[in-house]
């Protein structure tokens, strides 16, 4: 790390994403805007992440405008060079990052130039003790949803009130013990481990460390805005009183940005190689004519589930354009000749590639909704763009995210549990047809009131200064 022109006095941040591409994302835009405010930071990746990084993006230059500001530092993430890597090894992943990066944090504490505040994402809860141990302010960055990081907090309530683990088999009984959420969440809408054994989950297990160093930590950051997530913010800060709400993170980056009259040089933080030609393909059809397909970044499905898909767009007859992962197919079920296949067979009602420039593909006009897995950063993306959606939600805050996105925001359609072609058909016939016109009041409100929450005297805004004030008062 070149530090040499280090200036005394100037805070110095340690950001540390979980090392997966939502978060990754989420945190590099984050590390952006505390560059534009004047803050120093050291971005903590894994040596796999960085080097697809520096692979399929230009962030290398695009941070060389924060030189003497910006530094980019790597730790092995323990893994042998051809572990997966996938949703079904996230046990794997966390804890072999753990025991590496727990020595680490510590012996960079010790070093030159001084970090001011640690902020790695709020799985990553050991980072919060040897923050406190070593006189270090800790704010994690909760990348997931604040409606779901909130039905954490209120896990130990359900299993003391014996609620969890659930008995008999009834997945649509109501769940009554998270305050502000009776009535609205089934037993079906809560994290897979909830429905599986939230005592042995690795996912299940880091939820609960991590709720109880939420108090522990100096505050917490949220990627939301007050309008979409206020009840869920209450309730959050009566454990974390200092809570910002900064988001629609990617949005704030941009707007501010723009401000500085420099929007081109935003641009991916992607691990997988973006094919532009999706967005020459979107540029010949017409407005709101294509549905988006993306189950993000881990999400693996099996050969049946991709078939169903297939049929159910290609019955719909709408257009469309779907990120097929050339690793989306379950352990065990890879077959490039089925992919193959499949992409050859889908050309001719819409267009297949295997990563997308999403943030472009979604404020694309030509796109008229968005089936996804309901990933925080892909619902919030989707929201800013004003696009509803269909969800086919899977594990951590997706399956929260979709009941939301149904039934109290009313910006989509949420097709949890099922994946058969004929429920897929008629899921795009409405989504795209029938209940466009509703829909599409609601979510374009939301997007006008994202952007309120960035701009001049946002809710956003405000947290964000309020939080860079506080981290500067961390070096006096
Ligand atoms: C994971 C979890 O699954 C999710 O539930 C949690 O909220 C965050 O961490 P992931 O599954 O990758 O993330 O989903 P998501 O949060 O939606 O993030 C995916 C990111 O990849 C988005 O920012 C999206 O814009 C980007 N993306 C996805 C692309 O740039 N191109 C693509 O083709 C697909």
């Amino acid at each position: 790390m070149d530090h040499q022109q280090e200036e005394a006095g100037i805070p110095h941040v340690l950001t540390f994403p979980l090392p997966i591409q939502g978060p990754i994302n989420s945190m590099l835009q984050l590390a952006e805007l505390f560059c534009l405010a004047g803050l120093k930071v050291t971005f903590l990746n894994t040596i796999h992440n960085q080097e697809r990084l520096l692979r399929c993006t230009n962030v290398q230059s695009r941070f060389e405008q924060y030189h003497g500001f910006f530094w980019f530092v790597t730790i092995p993430d323990g893994l042998p060079e051809e572990h997966p890597r996938s949703i079904e090894q996230f046990g794997d992943i966390i804890t072999s990052v753990q025991t590496v990066a727990e020595p680490f944090l510590r012996e960079i504490l010790l070093s030159e130039p001084v970090v001011t505040c640690i902020i790695p994402d709020a799985l990553s809860y050991y980072a919060v003790d040897i923050g406190n141990e070593m006189g270090v302010p800790v704010i994690p960055f909760d990348t997931i949803s604040p409606s779901c990081l909130w039905v954490y907090l209120c896990l130990p309530k359900l299993i003391e009130a014996q609620e969890l683990p659930f008995k008999g088999d009834d997945l649509d009984a109501l769940v009554r013990h998270i305050p502000t959420m009776e009535g609205l969440l089934r037993r079906r809408d809560l994290p897979h481990f909830c429905l599986t054994d939230y005592k042995t989950d690795p996912s299940s297990l880091a939820a609960l460390k991590e709720i109880e160093r939420i108090p522990q930590a100096y505050g917490l950051m949220l990627n939301t805005f007050e309008d979409l997530d206020g009840h869920f913010l209450s309730c959050i800060r009566s454990y974390s009183a200092k809570t910002y709400a900064i988001g629609p993170v990617h949005l704030h980056l941009k707007t501010r940005l723009a401000e500085k009259q420099t929007p081109s040089l935003l641009s991916s933080n992607s691990l997988w190689e973006e094919d532009q030609s999706s967005i020459r393909w979107l540029d010949a059809q017409p407005v709101g004519s294509v549905i988006y397909v993306s189950f993000g970044s881990l999400i693996v499905a099996s050969r049946e589930e991709i078939l169903e898909f297939w049929h159910g767009l290609l019955n719909s007859e709408v257009k469309y354009l779907w990120v097929l992962r050339p690793n989306i197919l379950r352990e065990g079920e890879t077959d490039y000749k089925f992919m193959k296949e499949l992409a050859e067979g889908c050309q001719k009602n819409g267009y297949i590639v295997s990563w997308a420039p999403q943030k472009k593909i979604l404020a694309h006009p030509a796109i008229g909704g968005f089936l996804t897995h309901s990933g925080w950063n892909s619902t919030i993306e989707s929201i800013v763009e004003g696009k509803p959606m269909i969800c086919w939600p899977h594990n951590v805050d997706q399956r929260v995210n979709s009941r939301l996105v149904n039934k109290l925001w009313k910006i989509g359609l949420d097709m949890k549990g099922t994946c058969d072609r004929s429920t897929i058909e008629r899921m795009i016939k409405d989504l795209m047809g029938t209940k466009r016109d509703e829909f599409k009041k609601s979510t374009d409100n939301l997007s006008k009131l994202a952007k309120l929450s960035v701009g001049e005297g946002g809710s956003s805004t405000y947290d964000l200064e309020s939080l860079i004030k506080d981290i500067k008062g961390f070096t006096l």
